[in-house]
């Protein structure tokens, strides 16, 4: 069930809000707003103790003295929270990895930093999702 509530804005705030709707494809402020909310609350459930899914992905050279060793042997340790691994060879050096992790939000967030931290990993990101459920 929908409800309506009225929201206060300087004028300047509201008029780079509408060129952030605009820009970002919104049909109408109440569209990007209901976003907007869902995504705060999905980030306080991360920084929380709740239970998130992430996406970890890392790009490293394979070449790098035992990385590829060192990748395989963290997700080991943690092989209650990875559910999948896929690792593809970008070109002659260059390996990209993706990492389909489960578990609380903090434990995930470790894992990730501890996999983008080793030496060689040229790029690594998390992306956190939480199923939502009570956000919609
Ligand atoms: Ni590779």
């Amino acid at each position: 069930m929908l409800k309506r509530f009225s929201i206060s804005l300087e004028s300047n705030l509201l008029k780079s809000f509408d060129q952030y709707i605009k820009a970002q494809s919104y049909n109408n402020r109440s569209e990007a707003i209901r976003d907007l909310i869902r995504k705060a609350l999905v980030k306080q459930a991360w920084l929380s103790d709740s239970n998130v899914m992430g996406v970890i992905t890392l790009v490293y050279d394979h070449h790098q003295h035992q990385l590829q060793d060192k990748v395989t042997e963290l997700q080991h340790d943690h092989h209650h929270q990875i559910v999948s691994t896929t690792h593809v060879h970008m070109d002659h050096h260059n390996c990209l990895e993706v990492i389909i992790v489960r578990g609380k939000a903090q434990e995930v967030q470790e894992l990730a930093d501890r996999l983008i931290a080793l030496r060689g990993v040229r790029d690594g990101n998390l992306a956190m999702s939480s199923t939502g459920k009570d956000l919609h």
